[in-house]
């Protein structure tokens, strides 16, 4: 069920509970990591939001390869978090924490110099105010990366056989339903920076329907 802000956190904690295609999700989360380190400069950034974490698995090798940087994830569902916690207390990894917190108005105000946000928004009802919100947590010079729906996505997800699934169809009602969509166009109004695609300048092939763009603030 939703709440009035279109967010479903009874299903993200029933996903986190039976947590299906957790190696896939892993997998390609992982593969972030290399991307991110050929946008980003690491050893000069202090600190780094992720919002929706999820599990984490990038936060998890970006901590134990960058020890000077703090990691922070957010999430609205208590049981990942909960786990994360304890994850990162049995490695040892000081330097990443976790803080549940809900799009699109958050609760905590930290700002960070990477603010990620990766298959996130695509949850989030009013995603022009998620943008101006993770924006906001980006500290002067820093930066944003995130991937959102947009009319392409919506035209995948529609015609994609996956979407039969009752699971599937409750898990991204908003994009099919086309109520989250959003452009190159408006994230550059609300931010009043020009949106650059992560894809290419992270040396990966422009992927049709998962647009992920990054802004320097
Ligand atoms: C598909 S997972 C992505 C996890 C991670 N970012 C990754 O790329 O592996 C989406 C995550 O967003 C979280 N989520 C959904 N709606 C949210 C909201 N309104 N605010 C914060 N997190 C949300 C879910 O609990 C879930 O962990």
């Amino acid at each position: 069920m939703k709440d009035a802000t279109g967010s479903d956190k009874a299903f993200w904690e029933e996903f986190w509970l039976h947590p299906d295609g957790k190696e896939n999700r892993e997998a390609a989360s992982i593969k972030m990591v290399p991307l991110l380190e050929r946008v980003c400069d690491f050893s000069s950034i202090g600190s780094v939001g992720d919002y929706g974490c999820g599990s984490a698995p990038t936060l998890f090798k970006l901590a134990a390869k960058y020890p000077k940087c703090q990691f922070h994830g957010y999430d609205i569902s208590e049981r990942v978090i909960e786990e994360n916690r304890q994850t990162a207390s049995d490695d040892s990894l000081s330097n990443l924490s976790f803080h549940v917190d809900q799009l699109p108005a958050l609760r905590c105000t930290s700002s960070h110099d990477l603010v990620l946000s990766i298959a996130t928004l695509h949850y989030v009802l009013d995603i022009e105010e998620a943008i101006a919100t993770l924006f906001a947590r980006v500290r002067p010079d820093g930066m944003m990366i995130f991937n959102y729906p947009n009319i392409q996505t919506r035209a995948w997800y529609l015609q994609s056989e996956s979407m039969n699934s009752p699971q599937l169809q409750r898990r991204f009602t908003l994009v099919l339903e086309g109520k989250n969509l959003t452009s190159m166009r408006s994230i550059h109004m609300i931010t009043g920076r020009r949106p650059k695609n992560f894809w290419t300048a992270s040396g990966e092939k422009s992927k049709q329907g998962n647009i992920c763009v990054f802004l320097r603030k």
